[in-house]
């Protein structure tokens, strides 16, 4: 999108980003964003200005929980100053570290955090914040949607841009956050990209298997025998872990740093990376989670299916993961318990708000069978947090059953976008709503990639998306500058005939 936002020139930009996330799932569940990524992200070269506002920790009571200070980084490059209302572009953060998250930002250029996260720490410290169910109750979405709202308003109060028109953007869980913003705060935000956000992989309105069978598809789509091969390893796994000496011989052959006590972690590690896999299946090379060559999936499955014949299936699976955590080939060994982005913060939304219920299916997964056992998390979440998850809280708040129709008939200026190779895509809207809830959805997109840099390597398809949603994002502008010019000759009549008008 930056190369292309020229055509946004006209306009005096204001770009903020704000960052929100997802974290990692409990075990054998996917995160969106990834627990095994072990490099740090290549420096980026975005502009920003670190800034911090005071948010109050509780936006939803009167009792004095206290304050924060909410890290958000800013870009005016573009910004011509508040007399031109030009539009404010603001990411809504992930989960995660603010700058691992500006790696992939894209035409915006500046950027708030999720509470919790990074630096936007409540109680001084990440070990104080994350003490107890007590202290954890204010990371809920809707704490860090409102602290995105009042970050806006005082924002605009400060640069004298109240009038100015704000745009959300997201990408993942941010790109929830994003749609869910625009729906709750039509006032604050004139609309919102959201870019593979799987508002719809709750409770029961997609099948719990969609996810992991759409990674499975993805590797079945460059062979059937790595599908195949995949399938076979988590049996193969679990009886070597069997053997007497099996799991050292486990952790040896897969050049763990540590033993392992279970097969169990290792099966994680193994299954976290297909799934990466199949969210960063970008079509040229990146290192979004990690290092990767472009098609990264179609590397894994040669690795695999090309090494000598006899090769063991754990082997096999071995070299075929390795693209994923090795591809750069400096890792010395590899530690199943890394978390360096910051991301356990997910464990708690997921075992609070954020249920998303997965399972895998007997016959078009490759991971092993099972199913979605609602009691087991519960019982999980209570020894890990001492809290139950409400799974139909989301839904209560935000929607979701019968989409289509409540959101026609109130939401507007939301853009949708997927690419289907995504296994979020499946938990997301693929189709249109109405004129103005759009759904773009491109067959070999995966994970926010339209939220990525551009590149000279972009296929046309990806430029095409991108244009589609400039040209949208446009008309909204456009619509909402028209509005309050109208708006303007009302008011300035009544206020020039009728000053008991006024407040
Ligand atoms: C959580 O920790 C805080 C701070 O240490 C403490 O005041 C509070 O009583 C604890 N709450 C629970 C439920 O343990
Ligand atoms: C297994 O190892 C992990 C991490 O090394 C440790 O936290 C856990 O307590 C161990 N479990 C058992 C049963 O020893
Ligand atoms: C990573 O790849 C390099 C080069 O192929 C190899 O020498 C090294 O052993 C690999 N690291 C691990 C942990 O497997
Ligand atoms: C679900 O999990 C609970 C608690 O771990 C267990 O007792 C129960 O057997 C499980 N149900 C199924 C169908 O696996
Ligand atoms: C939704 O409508 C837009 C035109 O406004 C079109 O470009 C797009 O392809 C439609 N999406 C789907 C999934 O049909
Ligand atoms: C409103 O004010 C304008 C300018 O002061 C005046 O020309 C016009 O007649 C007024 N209209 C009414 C309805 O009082």
């Amino acid at each position: 999108m930056a190369a292309r936002s020229s055509s946004f020139s006209l306009l005096t930009l204001l770009l903020l980003l704000l960052l929100l996330s997802l974290s990692s799932c409990a075990e054998s569940h996917p995160l969106l964003l990834g627990k095994f990524a072990n490099q740090k992200p290549t420096q980026n070269t975005y502009k920003y200005e670190t800034q911090y506002i005071t948010q109050r920790l509780d936006h939803f009571s009167f009792s004095n929980a206290g304050t924060f200070s909410q890290r958000f980084l800013i870009n005016t490059d573009y910004w011509a100053g508040s007399g031109r209302s030009g539009p404010i572009f603001m990411y809504c953060g992930n989960e995660g570290d603010i700058e691992w998250i500006c790696s992939m930002a894209i035409v915006h250029k500046a950027v708030g955090m999720h509470r919790y996260y990074g630096e936007s720490m409540p109680y001084g410290s990440k070990e104080e914040a994350y003490r107890n169910a007590t202290t954890l109750s204010y990371l809920t979405t809707e704490q860090a949607i409102a602290d995105f709202a009042v970050l806006v308003r005082k924002l605009k109060r400060k640069l004298s841009a109240q009038s100015c028109p704000v745009v959300l953007f997201g990408g993942s869980y941010g790109g929830m956050l994003a749609a869910w913003m625009r729906l709750k705060y039509p006032h604050v935000a004139i609309g919102a990209l959201a870019s593979s956000a799987p508002v719809l992989q709750f409770e029961d309105i997609v099948p719990p298997e969609t996810f992991y069978d759409l990674v499975s598809n993805d590797f079945r789509r460059e062979s059937t025998s790595c599908f195949d091969t995949i399938k076979a390893s988590w049996a193969a796994l679990e009886s070597e872990g069997q053997k007497a000496d099996g799991l050292t011989q486990l952790a040896l052959k897969f050049h763990l740093c540590r033993e392992l006590n279970s097969t169990q972690p290792l099966t994680d590690w193994l299954s976290s990376a297909y799934s990466y896999l199949a969210m960063v299946n970008y079509p040229y090379p990146a290192d979004f989670m990690m290092p990767l060559p472009g098609h990264p999936i179609k590397e894994v499955c040669r690795r695999i299916d090309s090494a000598p014949p006899g090769t063991s299936v754990l082997d096999r699976v071995f070299y075929g993961v390795s693209v994923y955590y090795n591809y750069t080939g400096s890792a010395k060994c590899f530690d199943l318990d890394d978390d360096p982005h910051g991301l356990s913060g997910w464990q708690w939304q997921a075992c609070t708000e954020m249920v998303m219920p997965m399972a895998s299916s007997e016959d078009k997964s490759m991971f092993w069978k099972f199913d979605y056992n609602y009691t087991y998390e519960k019982e999980r979440c209570r020894t890990s947090y001492g809290v139950e998850p409400r799974g139909r809280w989301i839904t209560t708040e935000f929607g979701g059953h019968d989409f289509k129709t409540a959101l026609s008939k109130f939401g507007s200026n939301i853009i949708f976008s997927n690419g289907l190779l995504d296994p979020w895509s499946g938990g997301s809207v693929l189709h249109n709503i109405s004129d103005t809830i759009i759904a773009l959805v491109t067959a070999e997109g995966a994970h926010h990639l339209d939220l990525r840099s551009s590149t000279p390597n972009d296929p046309d398809w990806l430029i095409e998306q991108r244009e589609s949603e400039i040209r949208l994002i446009e008309d909204w502008i456009n619509d909402y500058n028209q509005g309050r010019a109208s708006t303007f000759s009302i008011n300035s009549y009544k206020q020039g005939n009728a000053s008991t008008f006024r407040m």
